[in-house]
């Protein structure tokens, strides 16, 4: 039984090998050494015939045995050494500082208006879109602006060329209603909002829009308005500048004062330009500024949609979203806006 004595001893010095290996190649060295052609267990099946015919089955079964083991040890062996192999070759240092990811953030502008739609959301106003390519009749005509207001002059307005109707000769008094537009304002939404539904209104509209003005410090081509309608039953001048004034407090301080100028505008009687002073206008050196346009919806505009301006009231505003950023966050060129410069950005 001499060979059978040698199996046992020949399998743990095999595993002791293969669990040494330290990569690939060293257990396949191992595995050739003990499984291989040329095998310490090869070479012992090989003697089975020279032992006596009773004891060749016990035997060879035990090498069979001790054989299987020691592939499911190779295969074990194998995969830990993939494993390892997949990992990297530099021990991670879980106490190293890790690398902050820059996180982006809202544009100013964004977040005013964000601020500003907040506060009217808390008042019941729902917020409407519209288009910023606009047809003449909503931006203005709708809007009982007269066909001579200079604000319909190709001068003040971006006209798109059109095969028909659009007239860019730059002649401020001719009838284009059926001209297209970069809208000048976003009072033309008032329009597009009133032709759809059913008064009673409670809408703010935040959106772009286009005057053709030089860019300098506080003028720019393209700038936002928050534009505001209410329309119900005996609607006052005294709910508008209650509505303004909860408004203003809320996005830029409790400090602030307000006040209603007689003013024109086409789509209002009466109508108001607002102003306001806190601590920043004072800084600024003014006492009030110039912040807003507003007044009671004029029958005309009424009528216009359908509304019957006998039973249906209401007011309007519209303010710059700018002037408001720019105070709010010390802002002294409107321009900045409008760079996407990071370094800008990443302050607000
Ligand atoms: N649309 C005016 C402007 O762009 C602002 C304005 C004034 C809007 C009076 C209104 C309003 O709704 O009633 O200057």
């Amino acid at each position: 039984m001499a060979l059978l004595d040698e199996i046992e001893p020949y399998k743990q010095a095999a595993l002791a090998d293969l669990k040494s290996a330290q990569d690939m190649a060293a257990l396949e060295r191992a595995k050739g050494q003990w499984l291989g052609p040329q095998g310490k267990f090869t070479m012992l099946m090989k003697q089975l015939p020279t032992l006596p015919k009773e004891e060749r089955p016990v035997v060879g079964k035990a090498i069979n045995a001790a054989k299987a083991e020691l592939e499911a040890a190779l295969a074990e062996c194998r995969q830990a050494l993939e494993l390892k192999a997949s990992l990297p070759k530099v021990p991670t240092d879980f106490t190293a500082p890790g690398r902050r990811k820059r996180l982006g953030r809202l544009h100013p502008l964004t977040q005013v208006i964000d601020d500003i739609v907040q506060s009217f959301r808390k008042l019941g106003f729902a917020v409407a879109d519209g288009p910023e390519i606009e047809d003449e009749y909503h931006c203005f005509d709708a809007l009982n602006t007269p066909a001579d207001h200079p604000a319909r002059d190709a001068q003040d307005t971006f006209y798109l060329a059109s095969g028909d109707g659009a007239n860019n000769s730059g002649s401020c008094c001719s009838a284009r209603t059926g001209a297209w537009l970069l809208r000048t304002h976003t009072s033309s939404v008032q329009i597009r909002v009133m032709e759809k539904q059913p008064p009673p209104v409670r809408i703010i509209v935040p959106g772009r829009v286009y005057r053709r003005d030089n860019p300098d410090a506080t003028h720019n081509p393209t700038f936002h308005q928050i534009e505001g309608l209410y329309v119900d039953k005996q609607v006052t001048v005294g709910d508008l500048k209650g509505t303004v004034e909860f408004v203003f407090k809320q996005v830029l301080g409790d400090d602030v004062k307000i006040r209603f100028r007689p003013h024109y505008f086409s789509y209002t009687e009466p109508s108001y330009e607002i102003d306001f002073a806190n601590a920043l206008t004072r800084k600024m050196g003014r006492e009030w500024l110039e912040i807003a346009g507003c007044g009671m919806v004029h029958p005309k505009v009424f009528e216009t949609v359908g509304y019957d301006p006998e039973v249906w009231t209401g007011w309007a505003f519209g303010f710059g979203i700018e002037r408001i950023a720019m105070l709010r966050y010390g802002i002294n060129d409107i321009r900045l806006f409008y760079d996407n410069d990071v370094r800008f950005l990443r302050q607000f």
